[in-house]
């Protein structure tokens, strides 16, 4: 296991207070190196809704880019999609599309939140994803498939990352489930891996960080994604999703920390046994299979009793399951989560 510290960046995130005293290291989680802040908390939205002109510039430039883009020509008339009313956060607010889409964990572009900075230009069509395993019959779907097979619908859910910032954003899509279904899986298929892209000449952080395991992958049980909650996003506030949120597709476990909501993916396996996933394979005693939102475990090195909203600055509890425990908490019982 390397005990590399690249991953302070979501120590610094877990303990703000802290890191807002440190002005550099506040700087670096919100990836504005260049917005001068003093050390109180409510200039963090400043950092967010000001940047430097360049910084402006360029994101609004960039989302411009995503949704002139060949996906958007594409698929753009499939949203906004009717709301799902089952799926609300209230009464929290939701967070500002300018902060979901410019503070971001997508480390195959960056480490710094700033991934909106590096994803201009990147292809996502046309795109494959392969289907695998212990299926009736292995199998190959592209964007057309993904974006006509099933009717989408708009869902409000709650997001927390395990660096204990939350947000509340409206995801376009349809459930996982039946994605699931599609796939046909065998008797025998308990599991379900999840791969992400793998693009060593295109992803920086692929290049780079020759440390950890790429591509990203992701594991869960069968009764998780079939589980009406397990969402597959393709839209974000009423079009298209950007890049920095895992375009063309990623999925949404709304109950589980971020990380097992993985973004651009080209490969689905079903298999028997447990699938191993990117975090715990890079720091097995920090990062657990289920990941399940739980306040009463902390992580290692940082408390998960409470979380930062990214959009209001509350700090506030966090819930179990996200909130999510009536829904959710059956699957789980007798079992470590
Ligand atoms: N998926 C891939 N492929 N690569 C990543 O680095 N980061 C994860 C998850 N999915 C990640 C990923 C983490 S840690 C979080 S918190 C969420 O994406 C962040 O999603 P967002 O940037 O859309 O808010």
């Amino acid at each position: 296991m390397t005990t590399r510290s690249d991953w302070d960046l979501p120590e610094s995130a877990a303990t703000p207070e802290r890191a807002f005293q440190d002005r550099r290291m506040l700087l670096r989680t919100l990836g504005f190196g260049g917005v001068a802040l003093a050390a109180s908390p409510f200039l963090l939205r400043a950092a967010f809704s000001r940047g430097d002109e360049d910084d402006e510039k360029k994101s609004g430039e960039t989302k411009e880019k995503a949704l002139n883009g060949e996906l958007h020509q594409k698929y753009g008339a499939l949203f906004p999609a009717k709301r799902n009313e089952k799926y609300d956060f209230a009464p929290r607010p939701l967070t500002p599309e300018s902060i979901t889409s410019k503070y971001n964990n997508f480390y195959e572009f960056s480490m710094e939140k700033d991934v909106w900075r590096y994803v201009e230009g990147y292809p996502v069509d046309p795109w494959k994803v392969r289907v695998k395993g212990l299926v009736e019959k292995e199998f190959e779907f592209g964007l057309e498939e993904l974006f006509r097979w099933f009717p989408l619908e708009e869902r409000l859910y709650r997001f927390r990352c395990v660096e204990a910032w939350a947000m509340q954003v409206p995801w376009s899509g349809f459930p996982l489930r039946k994605l699931i279904e599609k796939c046909k899986p065998l008797g025998s298929a308990k599991h379900v891996r999840v791969v992400s892209v793998l693009d060593e000449e295109r992803l920086p952080g692929q290049k780079k960080d020759k440390h950890w395991p790429w591509p990203y992958f992701e594991g869960y049980r069968l009764d998780e994604v079939t589980h009406e909650l397990a969402f597959v996003a393709l839209g974000i506030y009423g079009h298209t999703l950007p890049m920095q949120n895992g375009a063309p597709w990623r999925l949404v476990m709304p109950w589980k920390y971020g990380y097992k909501s993985p973004k651009s993916l080209v490969e689905i396996e079903f298999t028997e046994e447990r699938p191993p996933t990117f975090w715990n394979a890079a720091y097995p005693r920090e990062y657990g299979f289920y990941s399940n939102v739980n306040p009463k475990r902390p992580h290692p090195r940082w408390s998960q009793a409470t979380e930062r909203d990214i959009g209001s600055l509350e700090r506030r509890d966090t819930l179990p399951y996200n909130g999510y425990g009536e829904e959710v908490a059956g699957l789980y019982t007798g079992k470590e989560y």
